[in-house]
């Protein structure tokens, strides 16, 4: 059984400037404790896909079940199911570590004992003890990352939806993140969706990626089944395939300079 799943959903803002479609008909299926790369160009409906599957966005067509529940009819069964870290993140600046997890945990109904507890579970998960009492504007980006995961991760979400995590960070932070997400799902049997503009790590990282275009999917498959598919060995570069199936590139800062 898979753990999300949607048929034809959708979204288009209105706007002074007309309708946006921002997501056309996006069908996917995602089966538990899998990690899927959300891969698209700017634009390409990504966030707007993981908003609405967390239930921050109403979708104005289509359908869509996370953890067996109905996102149209049971918003709050989903919202107790899943995690999410937005492109941006989360943390408010001026509160330290462990005040911003504790004020998560509290948001979570957690009593003031239980919440201090799982701050320190979280703190102690994601490597920020020796943070805990800075000032979350004092972390680095890949510091202040860990933050927002630990922040999604406060209620024990099945699903835990990460948009652009590791966007501005360094190799090395990175690195470390990917390993994070790795030990989510080998030890707790997490299901992560991530959306990412960089080739290597869906590469790396993904058992499955979904390539999104204009709003729909345009290919998924394993990225070895991808390199075959789009461009013709699974020893091509991911960045041909992609190329192939979008006709442009993933990450803005690949695409070939414009001559003038
Ligand atoms: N609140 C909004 N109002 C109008 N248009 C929006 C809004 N949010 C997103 N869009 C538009 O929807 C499209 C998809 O955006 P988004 O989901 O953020 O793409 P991605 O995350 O793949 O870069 C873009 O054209 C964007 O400008
Ligand atoms: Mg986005």
């Amino acid at each position: 059984m898979p753990v999300i799943s949607t048929s034809g959903l959708a979204r288009t803002f209105t706007t002074k400037a007309g309708p946006v479609h921002a997501v056309r008909s996006v069908d996917l299926s995602v089966m538990p404790g899998e990690i899927v790369g959300l891969l698209g160009p700017n634009g390409a409906g990504k966030t707007t896909t993981l908003r609405m599957l967390t239930t921050l966005l109403a979708p104005t067509g289509g359908t869509a079940t996370v953890a067996g529940h109905d996102l149209l009819t049971d918003p709050a069964a989903v919202r107790a199911v899943c995690g999410y870290v937005a492109q941006s993140g989360g943390a408010d600046p001026y509160l330290t570590v462990r005040e911003e997890l504790v004020t998560q945990g509290r948001l979570y109904r957690l009593g003031r004992a239980e919440a201090a507890a799982r701050a320190g579970e979280l703190a102690a998960a994601l490597g920020l003890e020796d943070l805990l009492d800075r000032k979350a504007a004092s972390l680095s980006g890949g510091q202040r990352r860990r933050l927002d995961i630990a922040m999604g991760l406060t209620h024990r979400p099945a699903v835990l939806f990460l948009d652009e995590p590791t966007t501005g960070l360094d190799p090395g932070s990175r690195a470390d993140l990917w390993d994070l997400v790795r030990s989510l799902r080998d030890g707790a049997g997490t299901t992560v969706v991530l959306t990412t503009h960089y080739l290597d790590e869906a590469d790396a990282l993904a058992d499955r990626l979904i390539l999104i275009d204009g709003g729909t999917v345009v290919a998924e498959g394993t990225p070895a089944q991808l390199r075959t598919r789009y461009a013709g060995s699974p020893d091509a570069s991911l960045q041909d395939a992609f190329l192939a199936a979008t006709g442009r590139p993933a990450n803005p800062a690949d695409a070939a300079p414009v001559a003038v």
